[in-house]
């Protein structure tokens, strides 16, 4: 049985509280970097995202504690970050001092952008997105992007559970624990960077995986929209 919108809206509420519980301990496991298959997955999928680059006007969607805006801020001529978590949102302003990046806090399943950018960027936030809101976020991005501007998406799979049943069911619920035992819901849809790329197509993108391991995608898209 799929969750009623009720259900769905009080889901998100619940998988934004628990990025807010987890904010200090969020880099500790988010970057991996010490060692491993994972960890080269990682770099190489940096260092994807980093030539992709220069970025001019750049929208950063669900940006956490900066992981991935302190690449972006390099070669972008401005950056406005967008996340739910004013915890997450201080991480990262400590990570950028002396960068002037525009930090909002918003909730992307309700904020609008006052205007368009070039480049839209979301790591690690897809697979956070419930079937059921997918379409209003791809409509989100395509209001913040000019015509001819891009997307470029970062994100998990794993690609033997490719066809997991999470699609169109609860069953992309998952718990999670904060390190203090506080115990969340959260959204977790693992999607092959193929098939959202076929989605992008269909939207009217011009998609291209950039980088494809075990672990991580890239994914950048042109919006097609500039004719
Ligand atoms: C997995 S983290 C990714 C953070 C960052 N992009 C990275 O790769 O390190 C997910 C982020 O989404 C944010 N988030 C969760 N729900 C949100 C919502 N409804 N609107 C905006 N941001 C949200 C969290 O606060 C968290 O920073």
């Amino acid at each position: 049985m799929d969750p009623s919108d009720d259900d769905l809206d009080a889901l998100l509420g619940e998988q934004v509280a628990y990025y807010r519980a987890r904010a200090p301990e969020y880099d500790a496991t988010a970057e991996p970097l010490t060692g491993g298959r994972e960890a080269g997955e990682w770099l190489a999928a940096v260092s994807v995202v980093r030539k992709l680059g220069p970025f001019g006007h750049v929208l950063e969607l669900a940006a956490g504690t900066g992981l991935w805006t302190k690449h972006l801020v390099e070669t972008a001529t401005t950056v406005t970050v967008v996340d739910s978590s004013p915890e997450t949102i201080e991480l990262s302003r400590r990570r950028l001092v002396d960068v002037p990046v525009e930090y909002i806090v918003g909730d992307l399943f309700d904020w609008e952008p006052e205007r368009q950018y070039d480049t839209v960027v979301f790591a690690f936030w897809l697979t956070h997105v419930p079937p059921e809101r997918l379409t209003a976020f791809w409509e989100l991005v395509e209001a913040s992007t000019r015509p001819g501007g891009r997307l470029i998406a970062v994100d998990e799979f794993t690609p033997g559970l490719i066809d997991a049943p999470h699609v169109g069911s609860e069953s992309y619920i998952e718990s999670r624990r904060t390190r203090e035992d506080r115990e969340f819901r959260i959204v977790k849809v693992l999607r092959h960077p193929d098939r959202i790329a076929a989605s992008l197509l269909h939207r009217g993108w011009r998609p291209t995986v950039r980088y494809q391991g075990d672990k991580f995608f890239v994914l950048e898209a042109i919006n097609g929209s500039a004719g």
